[in-house]
């Protein structure tokens, strides 16, 4: 099968496919027939093995560590295929089904191949509607948004809740997510993204340049999904509820970052998404009902992956890069 191959994380990898062998399955695993794959920031850091010293501290992208000591690599954690085989102790799916799901993260998914073995548990059923396309990029940036949603917090309806990045990969599953929730729902961006945050469903923009956090009446907030992570913890202490949480996405948060935040009186944290079964069917439910869909950004073919790394990085990503693969 054509795969992208690396023998460690570099920077300069070519991402070029190679041919590599059909992976075995494991008893709990499916093999899925790749259509459509997604990449998020996280692949280009992990490839980068992307480094940031902050405050003396030195944060690694969450997936770099998986890939230590590992040759090959296979990188990518987001798909949309159908299944050609089956483990033994599999019962959920069978031969044709179609499904998607985040494979393996943060661990070494090996989503970039035209086959994946991937745990049953990682995937859901892709609804018929719904494209391989929309399907494989409600993978990571969606269970990201719903684990903000439903398992670090839960929201209630009528929460007040903030998402920054509003209509990139993250953001614009948060903002239609927290809609479904019944929340009500701030969106903090620029002008040029203002318009797709109302189509996503926010009811009130704001933006980095006009809105003065200092005087403005306070936002109320419940919650803070902040998936641009530009605003310095000052910018919040007026607007969050006491005790109301904020979810730092970017990276992890250093001792000083916390210090910062804590001397602003705010609860904030660094969360990591994780593959979930409750919480990728969860997003099949949700993709079926159409109260969440893809925004699809582009679509690259998978011999154009580092053109797709190249538009990723830009950060000006409207929902979601996708890859089609050869079928
Ligand atoms: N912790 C986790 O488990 C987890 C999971 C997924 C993603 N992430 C991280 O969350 C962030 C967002 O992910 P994503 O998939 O939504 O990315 P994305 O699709 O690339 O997000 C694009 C949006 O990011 C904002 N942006 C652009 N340049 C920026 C900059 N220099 N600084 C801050 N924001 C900028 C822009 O929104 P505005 O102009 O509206 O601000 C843009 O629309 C990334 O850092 C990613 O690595 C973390």
């Amino acid at each position: 099968m054509k795969a992208i191959v690396l023998e460690k994380l570099d920077p300069t990898a070519t991402l070029e496919l190679t041919e590599t062998a059909i992976p075995e399955i494991a008893p709990d695993e499916v093999l899925v027939k790749t259509h459509a794959l997604a990449i998020n920031p996280v692949d280009y850091k992990t490839l980068e093995d992307y480094t940031i010293v902050r405050d003396g501290e030195r944060l690694r992208a969450s997936a770099a560590p998986a890939f230590d000591g590992v040759s090959p690599i296979i990188l990518g954690w987001d798909l949309a295929g159908v299944v050609t085989a089956v483990g033994n102790n599999v019962t959920k799916f069978k031969v044709g089904d179609a499904v998607f799901g985040m494979v393996h993260f943060p661990g070494h998914g090996k989503a970039y191949a035209e086959y994946v073995a991937a745990p049953a548990a990682h995937l859901a059923l892709k609804p018929a509607q719904v494209s391989f396309e929309v399907a494989a990029g409600a993978t990571l940036a969606a269970v990201t948004a719903w684990q903000c949603l439903t398992t670090h917090y839960t929201v209630r309806p009528g929460d007040r809740i903030l998402v920054t990045a509003p209509t990139g990969g993250v953001g614009h599953y948060a903002v239609q997510m927290a809609k479904h929730l019944g929340a009500y729902v701030i969106a903090l961006t620029n002008p040029a993204n203002a318009a797709l945050a109302k189509e996503l469903g926010a009811d009130e923009i704001l933006e980095y340049a006009t809105f003065d956090t200092d005087t403005a009446a306070p936002l109320q907030l419940d919650l803070v999904v902040d998936a641009g992570g530009r605003n310095p913890a000052t910018w919040f202490s007026r607007h969050l509820k006491p005790g109301s949480p904020l979810f730092y996405l970017p990276s992890r948060l250093t001792a000083h970052q916390e210090q910062l935040y804590k001397e602003q009186g705010l609860n904030a944290t660094f969360k990591m998404v994780t593959s979930t079964e409750s919480d990728i069917e969860d997003i099949a439910r949700l993709l079926q009902d159409g109260s969440v869909t893809t925004t699809i950004d582009s679509i690259f073919p998978f011999t154009a992956m580092k053109a797709a790394f190249a538009e990723q990085q830009k950060g000006t990503t409207r929902g979601k890069i996708i890859i089609s693969m050869p079928v």
